[in-house]
């Protein structure tokens, strides 16, 4: 599948590309600068030995992208994404995106739409988000000699789009969980401000959720 990865630049961004370009993806960096993403695609392709991974502009990755995914700070998106949605229309957007602020005294700070996800899905109104891979860790994905010690938790409104994400996960090594509606991207999302101050409490950088009783 080819993959398009919107601030694919960044950590959690590589590490997905990573991933995926190890189990047989076309994986497209995007960036708001089209050689800062060609120089990480370089970089990505002398770590995993393999040749399809290359660096567009975000524009022109989700152009090219058949699946589009968010690795992007959430206070992006308002800015990014409209100027996106002629690339994103039909296609499968996953966010990964978590609406975190680390100043101050609460770290979970979803926008005025609920979640990220939800923000992302009323940008981008012709496209369909699912919400996704918000507990794996940028230090667990770029640890790519290892197994991921985590589940996937996903939701989102349509259940083709859902296989599609579930199925990207797996060719990583993830259990998918399907986990309802996209209204509980929320939900979801927060998760990830308890997974940061377990992070900092005990001095980790890889804290994960995974589901009992399945
Ligand atoms: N890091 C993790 O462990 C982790 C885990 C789960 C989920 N997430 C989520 O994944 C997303 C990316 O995380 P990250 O740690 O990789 O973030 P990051 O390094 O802060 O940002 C990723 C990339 O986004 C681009 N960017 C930065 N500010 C932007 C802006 N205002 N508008 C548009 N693009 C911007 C930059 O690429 P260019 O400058 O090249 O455009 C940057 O390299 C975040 O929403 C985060 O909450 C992260």
């Amino acid at each position: 599948m080819d993959i398009a990865i919107l601030g694919g630049t960044g950590k959690e961004g590589a590490g997905l590309a990573a991933r995926w370009a190890a189990a047989g993806h076309a994986v497209v960096i995007g960036s708001r600068d089209a050689a800062r993403a060609r120089a990480k695609a370089a970089e990505l392709r002398a770590l995993t030995g393999k040749s399809a991974v290359t660096g567009e502009s975000n524009a022109e990755a989700a152009r090219r992208g058949g699946v589009i995914v968010l690795a992007l700070p959430a206070a992006g998106l308002a800015q990014t994404l409209p100027e996106l949605a002629e690339g994103c229309r039909g296609k499968v957007v996953v966010s990964t995106v978590v609406p975190l602020s680390f100043g101050g005294g609460r770290l979970f700070t979803p926008p005025p739409a609920g979640s990220s996800a939800e923000e992302a899905q009323a940008l981008l109104p012709e496209a369909t988000v699912v919400a996704a891979f918000h507990h794996i860790a940028a230090h667990e994905l770029s640890a790519t000699e290892h197994a991921i010690e985590c589940d996937l938790l996903l939701c989102g409104g349509d259940a083709a789009a859902k296989a599609t994400v579930a199925e990207l996960g797996r060719s990583m090594g993830l259990r998918a969980i399907d986990v309802g509606g996209l209204g509980n991207a929320g939900p979801l999302e927060g998760i990830t401000a308890v997974l940061a101050t377990i992070n900092r409490r005990y001095k980790l950088k890889n804290s994960g959720i995974k589901i009992t009783g399945l």
